[in-house]
């Protein structure tokens, strides 16, 4: 497969918009350097980058229209300047040794570990590591949206629940449940190599016969004791009605890829369907989580 990536020059308070942006588009990661060429780096959890220009890259298949997605990026207050974009073509190899020299193992709350392939972690019996290789789909953990929900997953009991990870991407949520413990684990995306890289990784991670890979045509609504999105706050509202029909009575909710900006949009479109409902943040993005109506039979359908 070949790759395009294109980077774009951008002050730190637009960064965050700048990487919005290119996650809308589909782009396949998403990473942050310093533009005076200082060492790669994506942010590290809790850890805002310090540079006053940042470069942002996201990464696309190479037929991807360019057009469409600097269309897109002319948000960015600059963006149009031609001397602030480079694209540049890059192959399979390239990207996985760049991604490989990014990643190391990395701790999630109490217990889950995100361990890339070829790496170990110290031996704990309460450690629970999730086998990740580079595939392309968004989810390695690097990623602050990420990192709210490991947080949020590795605090909760989902022995014996039945789960759903609706944007699964690499299938990181999905995986880390069913290692967790989960009794079913039904992962959703519209993206048929995340579906791919996330039966992929299941298989790896030992969970195939747990965790049920579809589409949204696909998907079949069962109650669910939780359900886990991080997708971005657009389709999250879009998918209030779903995603809230699928929670049983009493069920839990985490929903991420939301900047602190939109949190009280999405709080709004899910609030009828949540009896307690709260937040954490990190950086500039939200992790919102709560919990439907022990007495209500059913929550609004679809
Ligand atoms: C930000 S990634 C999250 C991946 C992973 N769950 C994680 O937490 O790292 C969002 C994923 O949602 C998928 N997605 C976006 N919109 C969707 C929709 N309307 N229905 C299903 N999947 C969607 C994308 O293809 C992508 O794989």
């Amino acid at each position: 497969m070949a790759w395009t990536e294109i980077s774009i020059s951008v002050t730190q308070d637009d960064a965050a918009l700048a990487e919005l942006i290119l996650e809308e588009l589909g782009a396949l990661a998403v990473t942050l350097q310093d533009d005076e060429d200082n060492p790669v780096l994506e942010p590290e959890p809790g850890t805002t980058p310090l540079w006053p220009t940042v470069q942002v890259r996201g990464l696309f298949e190479r037929d991807t229209d360019r057009e469409r997605v600097l269309a897109a990026l002319g948000a960015v207050p600059g963006a149009e300047r031609p001397d602030r974009f480079r694209w540049r073509n890059i192959g399979d190899r390239d990207w996985e040794r760049a991604w490989l020299e990014r990643f190391a193992p990395m701790q999630f709350g109490r217990q889950l570990w995100i361990v890339p392939g070829g790496m170990q972690i110290p031996f704990d019996p309460n450690n629970i590591e999730i086998r990740l290789d580079p595939g392309l789909a968004f989810g390695t953990g690097t990623h602050p949206t990420t990192a709210l929900c490991l947080r949020w997953l590795d605090s909760q009991e989902v022995r014996g629940a039945a789960v759903v990870d609706y944007g699964c991407g690499s299938g990181i949520l999905g995986i880390a449940a069913a290692l967790k413990g989960a009794r079913r684990v039904v992962c959703v995306d519209n993206d048929q190599q995340a579906l791919e890289a996330t039966a992929d990784n299941a298989a790896r991670n030992g969970v195939s016969t747990i965790i049920e890979c579809c589409t949204p045509q696909e998907y079949q609504r069962e109650l669910a004791d939780v359900v886990m999105a991080n997708i971005l706050a657009a389709p999250l509202i879009l998918l209030a009605p779903r995603l809230l029909a699928a929670l049983r009575p009493g069920g839990l909710i985490a929903l991420s890829g939301i900047l602190n900006v939109q949190a009280d949009e999405v709080l709004a479109a899910y609030r009828a369907g949540l009896l307690e409902a709260a937040t954490q943040t990190e950086q500039e993005w939200v992790l919102i989580h709560g919990r439907s109506d022990p007495e209500t039979p059913g929550a609004p359908r679809e």
